[in-house]
């Protein structure tokens, strides 16, 4: 089978699609046929092994885990000895968190990780980016702000993966939200479902007199020093990026600075909001906004691509 590998930091270029054996499921795995898998920004850093703190877990000089990609969605089509929950020929879909290997043919993973059965409302082109951006967001929205109905949320970079995922989260939590985006974006976003828009090329936030209960910012562009006038008296400041602004921030002020590294989540809890979504998009209250699509062997390209930092929603990477 092909597997897109690196097996050292850098460009895209250290990218490598490589033949390997097919994986054989453990007792309490099953080996899923990818259809399609995502290709994210958390990615691009692991491949470039950036921010360098990061490397303590990555790998100090050159990545422990060289498998690429973290979102998959596919067909089951073997299962271990002690597998329950599904059948071979099941349509499933998940993440494989920090063990990756999702840019490949065929993967192995145990039925107590991230997977469940795909809705069959939606394509495994659609499933395969849910865990970026919509599992993320839901984190921050649900468990970090308990996100409640009629507060007013302002999302920053809401055409990006996990902007635009936010967005139609808050909606449907009944939250009102302001997204922030550039010109280009501002029909997009509003066609998500953005109750008002503020065009970041041309308002500065500065200059909005508006009191907000959470202020999301996805992209990691806001200074919490200019965000902290625009809170209600309650209200917090989340960012999924990390920086060491944010790090200061968030220990002078832990109860309105919020971040939080979705992927080391305990299992047991991203399932729950993993499962929550699998439903929602069952019934078609979610949709995925997919970009651009790449062939596994054009992986690199779509790295590329991902590190521009305009992306309108997801990337993916399909199988033939
Ligand atoms: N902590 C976690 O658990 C976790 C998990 C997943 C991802 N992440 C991180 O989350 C971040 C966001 O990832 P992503 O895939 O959603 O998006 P992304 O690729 O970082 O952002 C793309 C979008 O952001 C918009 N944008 C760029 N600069 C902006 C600005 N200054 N203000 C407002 N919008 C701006 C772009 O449109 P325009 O250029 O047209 O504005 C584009 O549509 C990444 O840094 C990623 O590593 C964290």
């Amino acid at each position: 089978m092909k597997a897109a590998i690196y097996t050292k930091y850098g460009s895209p270029e250290v990218i490598q699609i490589i033949d390997v054996e097919i994986p054989l499921p453990k007792p309490n795995e099953v080996l899923v046929k990818i259809k399609a898998s995502s290709a994210t920004r958390a990615d691009t850093m692991m491949r470039q092994g950036k921010p360098k703190f990061g490397r303590l877990f990555l790998g100090l000089f050159k990545p422990k885990n060289t498998a690429l990609g973290t979102g998959f969605s596919g067909v089951v089509e073997a299962i271990g000895s002690q597998i329950t929950k599904f059948k071979v020929g099941d349509e499933v879909f998940g993440e494989k968190l920090f063990s990756n290997g999702c840019n490949a043919d065929y993967l192995c993973i145990s039925e107590d990780m991230v997977i469940e059965l795909k809705p069959d409302t939606i394509s495994h082109y659609q499933a395969a980016p849910i865990c970026d951006g919509f599992l993320t967001s839901y984190n921050f929205l649900k468990d970090i702000a308990d996100l409640q109905p009629g507060q007013h949320i302002l999302i920053n970079g809401a055409s990006g993966s996990l902007g635009s995922a936010a967005v139609q989260l808050a909606r449907l939590m009944s939250a009102k939200v302001t997204a922030v985006c550039s010109t280009r974006n501002i029909d997009f976003v509003k066609s998500i479902g953005a109750d008002e828009v503020i065009d970041y090329t041309k308002i500065s936030l500065t200059n909005i007199n508006e009191k907000y209960n959470v202020i999301y910012d996805s992209v990691g562009a806001l200074s919490y020093k200019v965000s902290k006038k625009l809170l209600s008296s309650n209200g917090i400041f989340m960012t999924p990026v990390l920086s060491g602004q944010i790090l200061c921030q968030r220990l002078l002020n832990p109860k309105k600075v919020k971040f939080a590294a979705t992927g080391i989540k305990k299992t047991e809890e991203l399932k729950r909001l993993f499962l929550d979504l699998a439903g929602f998009f069952k019934q078609g209250k979610l949709h995925t906004n997919i970009d651009k699509s790449y062939k596994l062997p054009d992986i690199a390209e779509a790295h590329h691509y991902l590190e521009t930092g305009r992306k309108v929603g997801n990337i993916v990477i399909v199988n033939q």
